[in-house]
């Protein structure tokens, strides 16, 4: 899709549920991208938090619309994101900012992140105008309703949706 103009050696993490990922993960992907030589997207194996899709699954989703872009891999990780970040020689973390509301727990998580690991840098990136309410959690709750959820998130992450929301009726 786009030849690799980002910084050879530097490699980012972008972590997250990913429960399933939408259009602002997407655009925060492919703007990432454009910085870091490579972008690793880590999809948190968070079974606690109940997610509708499993990580085996979320990963794929993520690996599909992500398989345009040359430097961005995906991968599923366990415990902490600092240890997941080092294990992949990665220098920073990415995080979107989309809310003011969203601020206090990203500095929070950054803050800790930083005394666990503080070689390890995060930087926040403001979601685009057009995602910046465009959330997993809504999502699923708009479709679940029989709402449309067009241009929110990827085409085929839609249309399994709608499979998993037929299923479950
Ligand atoms: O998409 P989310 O659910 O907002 O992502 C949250 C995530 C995955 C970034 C956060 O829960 C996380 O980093 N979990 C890994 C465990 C960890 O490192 N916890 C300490 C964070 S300070």
């Amino acid at each position: 899709m786009r030849a690799n103009s980002g910084s050879d050696s530097l490699v980012a993490i972008y972590p997250g549920s990913f429960d399933p990922i939408t259009n602002g993960h997407l655009d925060l992907i492919e703007r990432a991208s454009k910085f870091a030589g490579k972008l690793v997207v880590g999809v948190l194996r968070n079974e606690s938090k109940q997610p509708l899709f499993s990580v085996e699954e979320r990963v794929e989703m993520l690996k599909e619309v992500v398989a345009g872009y040359r430097n961005v891999a995906v991968t599923a990780f366990d415990g902490l994101l600092v240890e997941f970040a080092a294990e992949q020689r990665a220098g920073l973390i990415v995080r979107g900012i989309r809310a003011v509301s969203d601020y206090e727990y990203e500095l929070q998580m950054a803050l800790m992140n930083r005394r666990l690991r503080p070689e390890i840098e995060t930087v926040f990136m403001m979601a685009s105008e057009a995602h910046s309410f465009v959330s997993s959690r809504l999502v699923k709750e708009v479709i679940k309703l029989g709402g449309n959820i067009g241009g929110l998130v990827p085409p085929p992450v839609e249309a399994r949706l709608k499979r998993r929301f037929a299923a479950a009726i």
